[in-house]
């Protein structure tokens, strides 16, 4: 969580800083501040949405061509203009000599800040942040070796911080310098071809904020600092040692990460799900059959995957535990990542660890990785950031071909989740000689239709969709029912509600609800019940009974020729039937994604920017 963003060039780095913010304020958006140097450090900081910072910009532009630049979630400290970043260093002849960006948590933070207050520094906010530049001033100012030598500075200090981190740090002493550093936190490096001698530097938390300024880019591994100048960027270990770091093209594109068409990133990335699947689907097949994916390991050999993931990708791993379980009768577990992290799982021959990850940098699920490697356990990541750590400390990659999602609540990252997990089931049945030649035809072909049956349920359930945001947008509670596989949708639809709208909802295991939840059942509350033609569908229609006969409001999420749903329901969103029922749920969650988004605009909600979240959740 929080973005960082850095600007060495001929453009105004205000400018160029204020869109790369932009990009970055998924990973946080509760307040945002840029610093640039020229003759000393100019300040511009705002509480709120990132417009009252570009608000202040218009009205007093910073000249100048070297800048840093964060936007916040807060974690010390609630979201003040005291509390944003950059934070500079103050007190006597400490004050402007350095100012500082962070993104993660400084542990130690109380223990320096009374070393520091000792020293005369001077503390202005709330936060763990502002230790670092204040520790960097009194090394830059002191007595040591490291004293005037701005990378000597970081690297000493380095060594006195404790947690996890990606920081970027300016001295006004040296205007075309950027020094930055990760432990635990992402960043990158971007570079513009070379144009009248000269180059465009850049730094970012993530790729999308690079653009499209730099055409290169190099990720840094922890315990990394760059220097980074006009020139180049120089890059080496904390402890001094000169660090090949390699660049390469950037692939992703500007258009890619703006909203085009579409008012909110959500409906974009909502509407993208037929090309999204069909981009993956075709990544996995050649011609009729199934590509094993190169995930350096034998599939026939694994006998107990072990999913971790969080919130949507925790939804996704659920319907990923009855994949494999059908298809290639392996034993799954499916743990969420925090829970995870903090037992002592068994480690056996034939567990494999599958990491699903949409952004590859949730704290949680890289610690459950990094648990899982220090077992000797296999890791492989479902990630859709093939440049993320959990990516890259994986020892094999799925990718799920999204393209950036940028809205916070997931929707094309979670029904990639699903078919990347149904291939990959589909793939360990081949291995262990469990697909028939035959079954495999009939499977690719199911899957290949996948796309076209995404874009007819988008289109055929709008308008019900639109009417039952209608009548339910005002209610406190929604419930969601679901059965087997429609279990996580109802889990996901209700996750999605919660998320973007603020209204309380809880998904259920349909049969579950008599064991309590079905007391809350009034003739105001809507229960959204998936009950599309599966296996289950008749035991869920008894379950749609027993609320009906307490009077419940019931919206119905199944094929619109089902009379018997029908005729239960007050309203039906109607979904398209797969060729393999195991595809249902990737269609059942569509009419959701888009109940959840009405029902968000309606209340009024900044449905990219839901209040309290981020995207990418790199603290635990
Ligand atoms: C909900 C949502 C979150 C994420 C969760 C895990 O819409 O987006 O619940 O799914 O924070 O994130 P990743 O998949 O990036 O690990």
């Amino acid at each position: 969580m929080c973005g960082i963003a850095g600007y060495i060039g001929p453009k105004p780095a205000d400018q160029v800083l204020i869109v790369a913010l932009e990009r970055l304020k998924y990973r946080g958006y509760d307040s945002a501040g840029m610093a640039v140097v020229n003759g000393e450090l100019h300040l511009r900081r705002a509480a709120g949405k990132l417009k009252m910072l570009a608000d202040q910009i218009d009205a007093s532009p910073v000249d100048g061509h070297c800048g840093i630049a964060h936007t916040r979630w807060a974690t010390h400290g609630p979201p003040t203009e005291a509390n944003c970043h950059p934070h500079l260093a103050n007190g006597g002849r400490f004050t402007g000599a350095v100012a500082v960006v962070h993104n993660g948590i400084i542990e130690n933070h109380d223990h320096l800040r009374r070393e520091l207050i000792e020293q005369g520094c001077i503390f202005q906010s709330e936060t763990d942040t502002e230790v670092i530049p204040q520790l960097l001033a009194t090394i830059y100012l002191g007595d040591s070796t490291a004293a005037g030598d701005p990378v000597a500075t970081v690297r000493a200090a380095l060594a006195r911080l404790e947690g996890s981190f990606a920081i970027a740090a300016i001295f006004p002493d040296h205007p075309d310098r950027i020094i930055a550093a990760r432990q635990g936190s992402p960043l990158i490096v971007g570079r513009s071809r070379i144009k009248d001698g000269r180059r465009e530097m850049l730094l970012a938390s993530d790729i999308p904020a690079l653009l499209p300024h730099a055409h290169e880019m190099a990720i840094l591994d922890d315990g990394v600092i760059v220097d980074i100048r006009s020139s180049g960027a120089v890059f080496g270990t904390f402890s001094g040692v000169p660090v090949d770091a390699p660049f390469k093209t950037i692939e992703v594109t500007a258009d890619a990460v703006s909203k085009g068409r579409f008012d909110t990133f959500m409906e974009k990335e909502i509407a993208e799900q037929p090309e999204v699947l069909a981009r993956l689907i075709e990544s996995r097949l050649r011609g009729e059959a199934l590509v094993e994916p190169d995930l350096g390991l034998d599939l026939a050999a694994v006998n107990h995957i072990v999913f971790l993931a969080c919130g949507t990708s925790w939804h996704a791993a659920l319907n990923g535990k009855r994949y494999l379980e059908t298809l290639a009768r392996v034993h799954v577990e499916v743990d969420i990542s925090s829970e995870y992290r903090y037992r002592n799982p068994v480690a056996s021959g034939g567990t494999l660890v599958v990491a699903i990850s949409q952004s590859g940098e949730t704290a949680d699920t890289l610690a459950g990785v990094r648990l899982a490697k220090a077992k000797f356990i296999p890791v492989i990541g479902l990630v859709n950031v093939v440049t993320s750590t959990i990516a890259r400390e994986a020892a094999g990659v799925m990718p799920l071909f999204a393209g950036p999602e940028i809205g916070v609540a997931s929707t094309k990252a979670y029904t990639a989740q699903l078919t990347a997990l149904y291939l990959f089931a589909a793939q360990a049945a081949k291995a262990k000689g469990l697909l028939s030649p035959e079954a495999e035809r009939k499977l690719v072909t199911a899957v290949r239709k996948l796309p076209g049956q995404v874009e007819s349920t988008l289109k055929n359930s709008e308008s019900a969709v639109i009417e039952v945001a209608d009548l339910f947008a005002a209610a406190s509670d929604t419930v969601f029912l679901g059965r087997g596989g429609e279990h996580p949708t109802a889990l996901e639809g209700a996750l999605k509600l919660k998320e973007i709208a603020y209204v309380h909802a809880s998904g259920y295991p349909a049969g579950e609800f008599k064991h309590g939840p079905i007391a809350q059942v009034t003739a105001k509350l809507p229960v959204i019940c998936l009950c599309p033609r599966d296996q289950l569908r008749e035991k869920m229609l008894s379950n749609i009974q027993e609320v009906k006969a307490r009077a419940g409001r019931i919206i119905g999420v199944g094929q619109a020729d089902d009379r018997e749903l029908r005729d239960l329901a007050d309203l039906v969103l109607p979904v398209a039937r797969p060729d393999d029922e195991l595809l249902q749920p990737i269609l059942s969650i569509l009419p959701l994604q888009r109940y959840a988004y009405h029902v968000a605009v309606r209340r009024k909600c900044d449905v990219d920017q839901p209040r309290n979240l981020a995207k990418s959740v790199t603290v635990e």
